[in-house]
């Protein structure tokens, strides 16, 4: 087995923060998470503000992420943002939010081709997987699960790096959990992540990059739930939405990840 899982905690904006706003709220991230180095921190802006947030990112080893592209590589569509337009600006790209699948139709045949089209261009992608409250009261988590991940990362080709890192990772949010307040329980959480994703990679891609692939928590972490994941066996961070906004959250989250290590 290769080397250890660094956490990884990113802040999905979703469409708050203008640019004004923006940059009131990184230089405070800046400074919270200055010589905060065993984690892994990005943030996902929207595309309006991701310059300005680069520019203020510069000389920090805070990454930067969009939250959304499309998959062709440039051509006649309107309001769409190709993968090398992100990868000008960003490392990370979320792909297959359950918001954009929710509102905007997208299907794991979509989100298939946009991991593909982001893997080309040398973006990381942050591949969004969850049942809805329907699908696990009538205990289909396992179905759902299995099939957002086959069809999600079919045809692709994953490979440690010299650091055994492996360039692409999972997020695990129930849909539930998402913004409701009402976080899955760590032991829930964890036990689909061990039994359910990793088993899944594994037949994809061996048991090597299966054990090697971060898999986020998201759903309503912040600061003060946050170790309930991060000491979990298979989770390796967190997804985080409305606490990324409010510096001393986000900066908390990281601090919970930073004592799991
Ligand atoms: P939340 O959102 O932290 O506000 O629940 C998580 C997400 O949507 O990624």
């Amino acid at each position: 087995m290769s080397g250890k899982r660094i956490p990884l905690v990113a802040g999905n904006w979703k469409m708050y923060k203008t640019i004004a706003e923006a940059r009131q709220l990184v230089p405070d991230l800046v400074r919270g998470l200055a010589n905060v180095e065993e984690v892994e921190k990005v943030i996902c802006p929207p595309f309006t503000a991701l310059m300005a947030v680069k520019a203020l990112l510069e000389g920090t080893d805070i990454g930067l992420g969009a939250q959304n592209m499309y998959w062709e590589s440039e051509g006649a569509f309107t309001g769409e943002i190709s993968p090398k337009m992100v990868a000008e600006l960003c490392r990370y790209v979320i792909l297959g939010h359950s918001e954009r699948r929710t509102y905007f139709g997208e299907t794991d045949e979509t989100v298939n081709r946009k991991v593909r089209a982001a893997l080309e261009v040398g973006l990381i992608p942050i591949v969004c997987i969850g049942e809805t409250l329907t699908e696990n009261e009538a205990g289909k988590t396992q179905a759902v699960i299995t099939r957002q991940v086959q069809v999600g990362l079919s045809g692709i080709q994953l490979q440690p790096d010299v650091t055994g890192g492996i360039p692409l990772i999972i997020a695990y949010e129930p849909v539930w959990a998402i913004g409701t307040g009402k976080a899955a329980t760590g032991e829930f959480a964890n036990q689909v992540v061990r039994d359910l994703i990793r088993p899944t990679l594994s037949t994809l891609f061996g048991d090597e990059v299966a054990h090697s692939v971060r898999v986020l928590y998201g759903g309503s972490v912040k600061a003060s739930n946050a170790a309930e994941f991060f000491t979990q066996s298979d989770i390796d961070g967190a997804l985080v939405g409305g606490a990324s906004l409010k510096a001393e959250e986000f900066i908390g989250i990281v601090k919970a990840a930073v004592e799991s290590v």
